[in-house]
């Protein structure tokens, strides 16, 4: 099924649905309480019936699990609690032939500590090739103008062993010594790393931390171009023997800064849409759209076949490391009144939680994500409006088994709402189904309306001739707004996508009115009439 589509700015990412899940906690296949591989592959059919066209798995390798998976402590075996290396591949060879995609992660920022390479470093001669795997100083004042990510549980980039004699750089727990890009073996052992996963036949690979890679005294070491020069040549050598992959950026930055992920086409394929995420949040905070225009309208410019990768929720707390500290104050007050909502700077609550089980804001929620520019990235269990659970230490609470069936009788599973026309489960599968119909809403280019009402988000996707409106009310009360839908002489026929009601053929030149309830998102199919009124 692999097509090569790389020439062409239409590839199978920019039309993809893509879903987020963990094996840990997707599906058990044998009773022991762990997901794994033969689970998953239990479940590509709901997966597909979804509408699914790509899956990211989050990692999978051998671990110590201290940051779930994201200490790797060998990148060629399976974690053996997920099962085989035959199992990760029978899953693969079945995702494909579902015409699924896989993602997989790249966690190369970092290592575990536990991963032969830190444990050779540590042993091994100051100055030696393999002590110098890792970043090492005598003193823990370097690279002074770097940030601690893990504010809540690190008080330092640098930790001191007692083995080495030396302290060892890290950006994120102390039990993940990051790698030192300056090396050349650390360069082409990750390249090789990443042919090991790209000759299994992964479609994709999601590059974590990937902002850090470099250190520069004088500097916040983020961002810095000897990152992006290194980046260039995991593309160049990705596109040098494998057609029609991808890689997706890990970065949390300002626009201006993402946008150089891309670099001139010759980068990442794609980036998460960091800057999007918490102005949605800021808009159903404040039931006002403008946060979502100006960020769009902002991060619209991207190379050719570049995409966001659009999201509401993941497996992290929800971070507002970016923002303004009164935006992030405001966001605070509104989402994570409790202490223990919060993690470094951010909420570590799930989308149903954020949105008070609200059914119509999720509804609303997911019509936004599948039908703003980019490509959509669901985060498992919230298509059926699963809870977190802020009992659990650090983002634990997010990452809960898969609620198949209502053990919990809350209503939130998929057993409660398979079938069921008016669940969050059908509203998001008819919502993906009819965005996968549309060239418009998976591609095309986007032009905001004015709707003449702060709390009414209206914007025209088109590709080619299609033509696809949505207009989105924000607020607790129902409203009326009025559209001008351009040509004063030509008949346009109004579909709606979504409720199935009878077309309506406004009358030409004089403004469209449309009412909307509360918390509710309209797609609306403007289709050109053949006959003009005037000739
Ligand atoms: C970003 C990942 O999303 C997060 O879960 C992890 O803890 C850090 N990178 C460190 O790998
Ligand atoms: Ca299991």
């Amino acid at each position: 099924m692999r097509d090569d589509l790389s020439a062409h700015s239409i590839s199978w990412h920019t039309d993809a649905i893509i879903y987020q899940l963990h094996v840990r906690t997707f599906a058990d296949s044998n009773g022991d309480g762990i997901g794994d591989f033969p689970g998953l592959i239990s479940k590509l059919d709901y997966l597909a019936d979804l509408g699914i066209t790509c899956l990211w798995l989050m990692p999978f390798c051998e671990s110590p699990l201290r940051d779930d998976g994201y200490d790797v402590a060998h990148y060629e075996r399976i974690h053996a609690p997920y099962g085989t290396m035959d199992d990760f591949q029978a899953f693969l060879d079945a995702a494909h032939a579902n015409e699924m995609r896989v993602i997989t992660e790249l966690v190369i920022n970092h290592t575990s500590d536990q991963h032969p390479w830190f444990e050779a470093a540590r042993h091994a001669p100051a100055g030696s090739a393999k002590r110098d795997f890792y970043v090492w100083s005598d003193t823990p004042d370097r690279y002074a103008g770097a940030r601690v990510i893990f504010c809540d549980v690190e008080a330092s980039n640098w930790t001191w062993d007692p083995e080495a004699g030396a302290y060892y750089w890290h950006r994120f727990f102390a039990h993940q010594p990051d790698l030192n890009f300056d090396n050349p073996h650390v360069r082409q052992a990750v390249l090789k790393v990443m042919r090991f996963w790209l000759d299994k036949g992964v479609d994709g690979l999601r590059l974590d931390a990937v902002a850090h890679l470099f250190e520069r005294e004088g500097t916040h070491c983020e961002n810095l171009p000897e990152t992006h020069a290194f980046l260039k040549e995991v593309r160049a050598s990705m596109d040098e023997r494998y057609t029609g992959r991808i890689l997706l950026a890990e970065v949390n930055d300002t626009p201006a800064q993402m946008r150089t992920y891309f670099g001139a086409g010759d980068e990442c394929h794609m980036a998460f849409h960091f800057p999007l995420m918490p102005r949605l949040f800021m808009a159903f905070a404040s039931e006002r759209a403008e946060p979502i225009v100006r960020i769009v309208e902002q991060t619209l410019d991207l190379p050719a076949g570049c995409r966001w990768a659009v999201f509401l929720r993941n497996h992290d707390e929800l971070t507002l490391s970016a923002l303004e500290p009164s935006e992030r104050a405001g966001l605070h007050d509104v989402y994570a009144q409790e202490q223990a909502m919060r993690l470094n700077h951010g909420i570590r609550r799930r989308l149903a939680n954020l949105l008070g089980h609200h059914h119509e804001r999720l509804v609303l929620a997911h019509a936004l994500l599948l039908s703003l520019p980019g490509t959509p990235v669901l985060y498992y269990g919230d298509e059926i409006g699963m809870s977190d659970n802020v009992a659990l230490p650090d983002r634990d609470g997010l990452r809960t088994p898969m609620q198949w069936d209502d053990g919990t009788a809350t209503g939130a599973s998929v057993e409660a709402q398979a079938g069921v026309p008016t669940s969050l489960l059908e509203h998001v599968r008819r919502l993906i189904a009819v965005r996968q119909r549309h060239d418009s809403l998976r591609h095309g280019a986007i032009e905001f309306l004015a709707t003449g009402d702060p709390s009414v988000l209206g914007f025209v996707r088109h590709a080619g001739d299609e033509r696809v409106l949505v207009v989105a009310n924000l607020s607790a009360s129902p409203t009326e707004t009025t559209l001008e839908l351009g040509d004063a002489n030509r008949l346009t026929m109004v579909v709606d996508l979504l409720d199935g009601a009878p077309a309506v053929v406004p009358t030409p030149g004089m403004p469209f009115t449309l009412t909307l309830a509360p918390y509710s998102a309209r797609w609306l199919s403007l289709v050109p009439s053949l006959e003009t009124t005037h000739s």
